[in-house]
């Protein structure tokens, strides 16, 4: 299975690793476990890194069962080795993709769980593998879109999904999207919607960015945008490094990084109002929450006990 967005297929390796980590894991809903339990088992490429002959070998040593648990490459012993080697090149890394998939979870919930809250559609842009469309799908409808091949890719992959999902293939670089969203049926451009970009705009030039938003607000006034911001310039010069060089070894392409303060401003050009920010995953948690860390494992310290990185925020807008 060939899979275009490496830089998507990282996020998901990461995180599909970090919520099986017990501190980790009682963060997050079974629902989003029963996502990722599903599709890890039908994306066999990566399972064929670990040779069934090294699977045997280790039984026989060790005298385990040979289980389907085992059997499953996913979880092989050497996968939180790269994890922690990967957060020792980008430190903070493992925290940031922790806390973005906590921070969407929550903020996408509370929106559509509020009383006076007037959104009724979601519709997530360079979804990339994420979990987003098939978990909110049962409360309202959603709309994935990404290019060609990951759609492809996704729809081979994804568990059962339910008749409120609607993926399309689109391109923001040549395609519109007013025009994507109304040639779906199910889309009711009377409805407002959350529009979500979690790590896409680095991907994007600034001008499509600004016509990106110029449409969503156009569709419908009342329309939301939420998004992982990441400025660069905040990074130190070794965790810059290797970020640009990650993502140019994939093949996709950086775009300017811009400030926080250019991205509110953008915003506002198209009637966008920041309403909420968050920078940490010590923001999302509470006492009740919050692991004990005296019974963290390392790749839980790593991802617990260590600091965001420096300029990666969550930005909500009405
Ligand atoms: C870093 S991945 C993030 C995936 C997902 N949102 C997540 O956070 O798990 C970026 C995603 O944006 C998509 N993408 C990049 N440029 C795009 C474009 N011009 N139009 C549509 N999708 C794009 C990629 O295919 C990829 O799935």
């Amino acid at each position: 299975m060939f899979i275009k967005s490496i830089t998507a297929f990282n996020v998901y390796f990461k995180f599909n690793t970090l919520r099986k980590q017990p501190s980790i894991a009682s963060l997050f809903p079974s629902s989003i476990h029963s996502y990722y339990d599903q599709t890890e088992l039908k994306m066999s490429c990566f399972g064929r890194l670990v040779s069934p002959r090294a699977i045997v070998k280790k039984v026989a040593e060790k005298n385990i069962k040979y289980n389907k648990t085992f059997k499953n490459p996913w979880n092989a012993t050497w996968i939180p080795c790269l994890l922690e080697f990967s957060d020792w090149l980008l430190n903070g890394d493992l925290h940031h993709i922790v806390f973005r998939k906590l921070a969407f979870h929550r903020i996408v919930q509370a929106c559509l769980m509020s009383s006076n809250s007037t959104i009724k559609q979601l519709v997530i842009l360079g979804s990339g593998i994420d979990h987003i469309g098939w978990l909110f799908s049962e409360k309202c409808t959603c709309f994935e879109l990404d290019i060609e091949p990951m759609i492809r890719f996704k729809k081979k992959i994804m568990p059962p999904v339910n008749q409120n999902i609607h993926y399309s293939n689109f391109n923001s670089i040549n395609n519109s999207l007013s025009r994507c969203l109304n040639k779906q049926s199910a889309f009711n451009p009377n409805k407002p919607c959350l529009f979500i970009t979690e790590g896409f705009i680095d991907y994007i030039p600034k001008e499509n960015l600004q016509s990106l938003l110029s449409q969503i607000k156009r569709l419908h006034p009342k329309n939301e945008w939420i998004s992982t911001h990441f400025d660069r310039s905040l990074l130190s010069s070794k965790q810059r490094f290797f970020f640009e060089l990650g993502v140019q070894i994939t093949g996709e392409q950086l775009q300017a990084s811009l400030t926080k303060e250019h991205i509110i401003s953008i915003g506002s050009n198209y009637g966008f109002v920041l309403v909420n920010e968050w920078a940490g995953i010590p923001e999302l948690l509470d006492e009740q929450t919050t692991p004990i860390n005296s019974k963290l494992n390392t790749i839980e310290k790593r991802v617990l006990d260590r600091e965001n990185m420096n300029g990666c925020t969550i930005m909500y807008f009405k």
